[in-house]
Parts: C-alpha cells; structure tokens; sequence
C-alpha cells in the first residue's frame, strides 16, 4: 500500500468515477473470469464466517472485517496494488480469523496478477475437529506470477498438487504445519522447475518417500531450507548439509536420518542456522560443529548423543539458541554454558545431567531456560530470579530443594517447577507476573494459599497446576482467572470448590481429584465453561447427591468416580452429544441406565461400575458406534443381554460381572474381532456353551472369567482353538502397554493368582481363563496346551473327570492353574514340573493318586495344593510313595494336537520361548498396579506438552481416526 497521497488521491477519484459506471456486480451472474480483482476479493472474503479460533497468533485479528465496499480495495487491508498499474499484487489475509473451506471455483483464483500470497493461520476447513483433507487446491498453479506463497498452517492437509510446481517464479515457498503430503513424482517437479526458490519451508509434511539424495539438486539460490517433522529417511551425508548458499538449515524431528557417514572437517561457511535429529551422529561430527564459523542457531534434540556437552571453543560464545535436548548427555553442567551473554534460548530437557546450578553466573541474559527431565539437584540459585528478560523457565522433573525466589523483573510467561522437591510457599513476586500464561508446580511439597493476593492481577494465566501440594483456598476473596483453560488441583487436600472459576468462561480442562470436596456440587459449576469445558475430573471425592447438572455441551470427558452421588442418571446427560468417557463408577447411582447413553456415536467408555443401577442394560447400541470399553459390573442389572452389542465392533472390553443377567452363553459376541476381555462372571448365564456359530470366535480374547454362572455340558473345546491371542504371543516382541488410551486406562477386578485383585491398569499381555463354580462336565480338553501365552487357568469347583492332559506342560507361561474340587483322577503329570512361573497350584479335592512331581517349582507348594485327594503321595504330603508304583504318564498329544491345527486353517508354529525369564516375570508384576488405599487417578498427569496440545484443541486436536 505505497501509494504516495497524490497519487492515491488521484486513483480513487478515477475508481469512483469509474464505479458509477461499473458497479461492484452483487451477484455472481456475471462470468466469473471477467471478475473485476475488487469484486473478486469482496466474495472471496465472504465465502468465510470469522472466528477467533481459526487462527492462533496473538496478533490475529480479522483484516476482511474492515474491508469497503465504497472503498477501492488497493486501501484495504492487506491488500498490496501496483504503484504503477495498480493491479492487485499482494494479498496477505495471514492471521485473518477465516473459517470455510476454500473450493476450487473460490474468486480467489480469479487475482492473475498476485505476486504474494499469506493465507497461513487460518482454518480453511468446514469443521474444527479436522483439517480439510482435499489437498491444495490445483488452482493454485493458476497464480503464474506468484514469487511468494504462504499457507502455513491454514488448515487443510492432504496432497501438495503438482500445480504447484507451475509457479515457477516463486522465490519463497511455506506450505508447513499442515500435516500435508509430497509425493516424489510432485517433489520432482518442484525440485525441477522451482530454480528461483531461496527459501523452502515444508515443516510437518510427509516426505517419507522423498529420498534424501535429491535434496542436493534444490534451487542453488536456496538460502532457507525447514523440513522439520518431515518423517525423513536415510542417510544424510555433507554435501546436502552444504548447499551452496544454505545459510538456514532444519531438519529437526526426522528420528529417522542417519549421519554415520558425516566426516568431521566440513565447513559450510554461510550456514547460520541449524537443527537436525537423528541417529548415529558420531562424536567427531558433534565436535566438528565447532568449524561452522558462522553459526548463530544450533538444534541438536534427539540425536542420541551420550557423554559430556562438548566445549565448543569456535562458536560458543557466538551462539544465541542452543538446544541439545532429548539426548543422553550425562554429568555436570559445563559452566562455561553460563556465561554467555548472546545466548538467548538454553534447552538441555531430558538428558541426564546431574550436580547443582551454578550459584553465580555472569553476563547471562536468557529469554528461555529448559533444564526440565534431569537429574539436577541443590537449590535454585538466585540468578534464576533476576534475567530481566526470561520468559520461559523450565526446570520441572529434577531433584532442586529449598524453596522458590523472589522474582526481580515481570517478564516471565511460563514458569514450570513441577516434579522436584521444593517446599516453603509461592513467592509474593509471583502476584506481579503479569504475563505468567502457566504456572505448573505440581507434585512438590509446598504450601500453598489460592487466594486474591496471588491472582488478582494474573488475568493471562491460562495453565494452573498445583496439584500434588498442600493447598488452601480462601473462597471470601474476589478474584477472576478469565483466561484460564486448564487447572489441576488433584491430590491437593482441598475440602472445597474454588469459586474464582465462577468467572472462567474459557475452561477446557479441570482436575479436582483426589480431594476431600464435600457434600453437593454447586449449581454454578454447570455454568464454568460453559462452551469450552472439554474434561472434567472430579473422581475420588466425597461429593453426595444427584448427579450434577453441568452444561455437557462441550464435554467430551467425565470421570464422576468413587464419590457416593445418590439418584438417578439423568436423561440430560444426553444434551452431552460429544461425551466420548463416561466413567461413573464406585457411588451410589440407581435407576436405569439412560437409553441415550449408548446410543451416542461419539461415546468411546461407559464405565459405570459399581454403583446400584438396575433393569435391563439398554439396547440400543447403535451401529457404528465407537465404544471401546463398556463396565458395568457390580450393579443390579438383569435380563438377557441385548444382541445390539453386537454392534460395538471397536469393544475391547466387555465386564458385565456381578450383576443379575441372564440368557445362554452370549455366543454372538465372538464376531466382535477387537474382543480382548469378557468378564461376565457371577451372573445367571445357563446352559450349554456348544459349539461356536460365528466364524473364528474371539479371535483378540486375552481375558475371560465366565465363573459363578450355571454354565453345563462340556468345555467348550471348539472355542478353545480360537482363543488366538492365547496361543503364541511373544512377549518379547509385544511392545508392553496398558490398554486403553492416554485419558482413560482401563482397570478391572479379575482373579489373579487366586484372589480377586483390582488392577488399576491391564498390561496387554495379561491373559486369563477362568470358567470356575459352573457345572461343566466331562474331561478337560487336550487342546488347552495349545493356549500357551495363558498366565491363569482356573477350571475349580466343576464337575471335570478324568486325567489332568499332559499337554497343561505347554503352558509355559502359567503363573496360577486351579483345577480344585472337580473329580480328575490319575496322575498328575510329571510335565507340569516344567512351569518354571507356575506360583499358585491348587489341586485340592479331586480324585488324583501317585507321585506328587519335583522340580523348582513344586518344592514350594504346601499341602493345601493337594489336600482332600485319594492317594497323592510324595513332598510336601506326609504320605511317602514306597509302596505306590508310579505309572507312566500317558504319551504325549503334542502330535495330535499339531494335525488338528492343520485341519481348522490356521496354522501355528510352536515357538521356542527363548527370552529370559526374570524379566518377564519382572515386568508383569512390576506393571499390575494395585489400589492401596484411597483410590489414585487412573489419569496420568496432563503433561505440558499435553497442555500445549489442549490449547490447540479447538483446531487440531480430535482426530477420530488418529486414534485407531
Ligand atoms: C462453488 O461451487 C459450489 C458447489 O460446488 C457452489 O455451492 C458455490 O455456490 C460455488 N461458488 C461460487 C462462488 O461459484
Ligand atoms: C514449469 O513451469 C512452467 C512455467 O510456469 C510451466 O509451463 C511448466 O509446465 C512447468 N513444468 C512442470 C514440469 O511443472
Ligand atoms: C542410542 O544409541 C544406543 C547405542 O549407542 C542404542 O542402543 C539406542 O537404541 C539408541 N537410541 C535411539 C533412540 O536410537
Ligand atoms: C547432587 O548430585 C551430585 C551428582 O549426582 C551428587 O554427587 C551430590 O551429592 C548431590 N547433592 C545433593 C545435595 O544431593
């Protein structure tokens, strides 16, 4: 807009002159390609509404909200017209607030002449959950003019057009931040006929099939090249590090570049700028970066560095931003990284450094300090508290004690101390940090007074945790946080509801667990964010009464848990169209479940377990629902199953234990092929199993407990050869997780080792069998042996005859097998003795005889294994065998067993279990988490990085289909 006034003047006076003669048209009957630029700009800027939320930069605002049409558009905003011709030549609508899609017939595309293009951040998608994925649109290429192009982050992912390519002049091109995808045909174009470009920036976009060696035929102008999160392969070797005039160079977040061949004498003179990732960049390239005189910027997270932070005589002192995070760098703090006084940004996070801060340093003047996820320690020294312009301190996840200074200046904006050992109170300084967004203090051993003193003036603050402290609230004082998102007070001893969060209207998160918040939940609490509140956590309180009534418009989250809410759930709770974790459980909830609550498409776990719920469980699941887990055991509920079930195809969990249910064996769920744990235990379930009527029933089952029903007949043996994820999983290639997802863990109640234990969260590779306290029948199945990941077998209180199978020695996984009080004869077989996990046996009152077998782990059962028998004999029993003629055990079935496998079409192999056992046995039990106590939080801490993930919820985060 550098119209000098004159001439401006001038120009005007010709458009009005010429506008009475040429109306804008208002409609766009006229043919499109004929479109006046003025005309074009109007409708393009209104084929979007405006909404803060589409973009992200604090300087947004919506530069099309000012745009008139009285006015010629060389004097709107953003618009940028030819001095001379005055054709249209820039447009910069960046940070613009602009929703809506942009199609292909857009009177954008009608601007012939642009020479600059930004539309970054902006949300160019039709909904905020998800970007549009329809790609750029091809008409892009239509800008021929085009030297710069920016759309960075507006909102639309998918393919990079080959059209893009066509713009052949552009001189700077950033299409990053946009999850976008180069396929090599396009990337070939580009790299071909863009021969002007200085500066490619593609952060974020999928080039997993670019290969790296091409990058050297990029432009030889190309001064900037950002390719961070490109998902990168290969091996990087010096000439692409040094194109001719690359001064800016980021490759930071490829994990998967290699530098094995780097040589330690390059030098790229002009290079200024780098970042990089990777593996297996050797030590001598490390100390090698000290040749690149020029350098400004270095970048080195996650390259699995180990060993000291290498001095670096040649650029040190030069350098503004060092980050060598994520690495495995170990022992002291270099104190020569302490005074330098051009360095702005200092990030050592996550390394294993040790020792304390130095006390005194010189000259620092930091903006941003990560020490975060070491293993430092001593005081925080008091040149932490006086940089007069640092704006980020990151030091949680270390070992500092003492207390937290007084800050000097006011510049701090996100102050992270959580984790560490610091006790004493909040600073009073803290109230004066006008520009504090996050304080994160959690899990420390301070004292601390939520009260006006503190908040008055912390009107940005929008991440507060102070959780896992000892914190006081003064509810007499009037205070507001109005940009608050996210609080976490779990485990804080606090007794009552904050009431300053009467006054959020912008809360997404809020974490009150874990408390001793007694009584009703106030009515206002229904009105605290009212269009924002994404998860709410108020599980291990002493909460009473009805249900509260909040405003479930935006909730996706509730966990309710272990309170004594009375009453019934009620059908508001259907508003909540967005609910996807419902966890009620442990109150004192009755009635009947709400139909509506199962049939939300959006719902993922209902978890109402343990309360008093009754009638029938409702059916209407719908088709195409996403429900992962559903729980309600322990409640009243009764009838038969409802077959609409069957429509939960993504159920990983189904625990209907302990209730009143009744109906045949719910065959039909074996086509559920996501299936992995079926607790329908103490029921009134009846009848024979049978045969199975679905094709390969049950295929993911690691977990099922059918006991306490009044299930005959035989064993159902047909099911047995499709328990698959029984079978042959090793556990050394089975990446070890906890089912469920990040915000919600899955627990249950099942019997481990011969007592029922709550496990807080389920590993994986926990698998378990448990049909005890029917009335099955008749022999038990050869076939068991062929279940070989089984840990737990329980077939107790049954009416079993005949031998135990030999092939119960495949099991090598065993850690319990309770075949008590059934009436199995014979011996017992001397293969057992191989169990080397087995640590609960319990074979008591059965009809077996002969020699008890030894081996390590027989040595350590007592009698109770064997008690009520017709003639055991042999340790521990007192009754020695000389008289009794072992027999020879039967042949084993193996054989037998490996025919049938062929004949049911899927074959297995016997695998050898070749891993070591202590570290097995190690992890299974090291990862069951009991409940001691008080209940804990299922829920991890919300981490900080979580919390910047939150604060992009409303563009970014929910992406149904990431998460399957
Ligand atoms: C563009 O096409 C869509 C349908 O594809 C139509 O609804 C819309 O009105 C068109 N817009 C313009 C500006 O012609
Ligand atoms: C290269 O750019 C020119 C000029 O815009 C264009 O005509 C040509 O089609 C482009 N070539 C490729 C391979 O895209
Ligand atoms: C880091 O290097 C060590 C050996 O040098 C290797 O065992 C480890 O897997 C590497 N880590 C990553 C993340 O590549
Ligand atoms: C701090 O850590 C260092 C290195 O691990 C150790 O030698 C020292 O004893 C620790 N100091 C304190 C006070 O714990």
């Amino acid at each position: 807009m550098g119209l000098s006034t004159w001439k401006y003047q001038l120009f005007f006076l010709f458009c009005l002159i010429l506008h009475s003669q040429l109306p804008f048209p208002s409609s766009l009957s006229s043919p499109l390609s004929s479109m006046p630029p003025c005309s074009a700009l109007l409708h393009f800027s209104k084929s979007f509404s405006l909404n803060k939320s589409a973009s992200l930069s604090l300087a947004s605002y919506p530069k099309t909200a000012s745009w008139r049409e009285d006015k010629h558009c060389c004097t709107w905003d953003g618009i940028e017209c030819d001095k001379n011709t005055s054709l249209v030549v820039g447009l910069d609508l960046s940070s613009s607030w602009l929703f809506g899609n942009i199609l292909s017939n857009s009177t954008l595309f009608f601007l012939p002449n642009l020479r600059r293009l930004n539309l970054a951040d902006n949300w160019f998608s039709d909904n905020w959950f998800s970007r549009s994925d329809s790609g750029i649109p091809s008409e892009f290429g239509n800008f021929k003019s085009l030297t710069h192009l920016n759309l960075s982050d507006f909102g639309i992912s998918g393919q990079i057009p080959f059209e893009i390519s066509q713009l052949s002049s552009l001189v700077s091109l950033d299409l990053s931040k946009n999850g976008l995808l180069i396929k090599a045909p396009v990337w070939k174009r580009v790299i071909g006929n863009l021969t002007q470009l200085r500066e490619l920036i593609l952060d974020r976009t999928n080039m997993s099939s670019i290969r790296l060696h091409s990058l050297m035929n990029l432009s030889s102008s190309l001064t900037t090249l950002s390719l961070r999160k490109c998902d990168l392969r290969g091996k990087l070797e010096n000439n692409i590090l040094c194109l001719p005039s690359i001064q800016t160079l980021d490759l930071t977040g490829n994990w998967d570049l290699e530098g094995s061949l780097l040589k330690s004498n390059w030098s790229c003179s002009s290079l200024n700028f780098l970042g990089l990732s990777g593996r297996m960049f050797s030590r001598e390239f490390l100390n090698s970066i000290d040749n690149l005189k020029s350098l400004k910027h270095l970048a080195l997270p996650g390259c699995n560095f180990t060993g000291s932070i290498p001095a670096w005589p040649g650029i040190l002192t030069k350098l503004t931003y060092l980050d060598l995070s994520n690495n495995s760098f170990s022992g002291l703090l270099p104190s020569s990284l302490f005074n330098l006084p051009n360095l702005s940004t200092l990030n050592l996070g996550s390394n294993q450094l040790v020792g304390p801060l130095p006390s005194h340093v010189s000259g620092l003047n930091l903006v941003d300090l990560y020490l975060s996820s070491n293993f430092l320690n001593g005081t925080l020294p008091s040149w932490l508290f006086s940089m007069p312009s640092l704006e980020t301190l990151y030091l949680h996840r270390n070992r500092f004690v003492g207390e937290i200074g007084e800050f000097k200046y006011n510049s701090l904006q996100e102050l992270a101390l959580g984790y560490n050992k610091l006790h004493g109170s909040i600073p009073r300084s803290v109230s004066r940090l006008v520009n504090l967004t996050i304080l994160y203090l959690s899990s420390n051993n301070l004292s601390i007074m939520l009260g006006s003193e503190m908040f008055s003036k912390l009107e940005n603050l929008e991440y507060l945790d102070f959780s896992n402290n000892s914190v006081s609230i003064n509810n007499n004082a009037a205070y507001a946080l109005p940009n608050l998102q996210q609080l976490n007070l779990s485990s804080s001893n606090i007794s009552e509801f904050p009431i300053f969060l009467r006054r959020t209207t912008k809360l997404v998160y809020l974490d009150l667990s874990n408390n001793q918040i007694y009584g009703r939940v106030p009515k206002w609490l229904g009105d605290v964010g009212m269009n924002s509140l994404y998860y709410v956590n108020l599980r291990g309180n002493l909460l009473q009464g009805p249900f509260p009534t909040l405003n479930f418009s935006s909730t996706r989250v509730i966990f309710f848990s272990n309170n004594n809410l009375t009453g019934e759930i009620p059908s508001l709770i259907c508003d909540a169209i967005h609910l996807e974790v419902v966890d009620l459980s442990h109150n004192n909830l009755s009635g009947m479940i709400p139909k509506c609550l199962v049939n939300s498409t959006a719902l993922s776990v209902l978890d109402l377990r343990m309360n008093s719920l009754h009638g029938t469980i409702p059916a209407t699941f719908a088709k195409g629902n996403n429900i992962r887990s559903i729980n309600l055991n322990g409640n009243q509920l009764e009838g038969p199953l409802p077959r609409s079930l069957a429509n939960c195809t993504y159920l990983e969990v189904l625990d209907l234990g302990n209730n009143k249910i009744n109906g045949a064996f719910p065959y039909w769920l074996g086509s559920l092929r996501k299936l992995q744990v079926l607790v329908i235990r103490s029921n009134r379930f009846q009848g024979c199993i049978g045969n199975p009527k679905t094709k390969f029933p049950f295929l993911n089952l690691r977990i099922i407990d059918i006991s306490n029903n009044q299930f005959n007949g035989p064993l159902p043996i047909k099911y047995f050869e499709y328990f698959k994820a029984m079978m042959n999983v090793n556990e050394s290639e089975v990446a070890l997780k906890y089912m469920g997802e990040n915000y919600y863990q899955d627990s249950l109640n099942i019997m481990i080792k011969g007592q029922y234990i709550e496990m807080e969260k389920v590993l994986n590779i926990l698998t378990s069998i448990d049909f005890s306290n029917n009335s099955f029948r008749g022999d038990m199945p050869k076939i068991i042996g062929r279940l070989k990941s089984l840990k737990g077998l329980n077939f107790s209180h049954n009416n079993l005859v005949g031998h135990i199978p030999p092939s119960i020695g495949n099991l090598t996984n065993l850690e319990w097998l309770d075949l008590s009080f059934n009436k199995l004869d014979g011996e017992i077989p001397s293969q057992l003795a191989d169990l080397t996990w087995l640590a609960v046996l319990k074979l008591s009152h059965n009809q077996l005889t002969g020699h008890i077998p030894s081996g390590t782990q027989f040595n350590t059962f007592n009698n109770d294994s064997y008690t009520e028998n017709l003639g055991l004999c042999g340790f521990p029993l007192s009754r020695t065998c000389e008289n009794h003629k072992a027999k020879q055990p039967p042949p084993s079935t193996l054989q037998q067993d490996e025919n049938l496998e062929h004949e049911n079409g899927f074959g297995w192999q016997a695998v050898s279990i070749g891993y070591a056992c202590g570290t097995i046995f190690g992890m299974l039990m090291g990862y069951l988490i009991f409940k001691i106590g008080k209940p804990k939080c299922l829920v991890r801490m919300v981490k900080l990085e979580q919390h910047i993930m939150l604060r992009r919820l409303k563009k970014n985060a929910y992406r149904r289909d990431g998460r399957r």
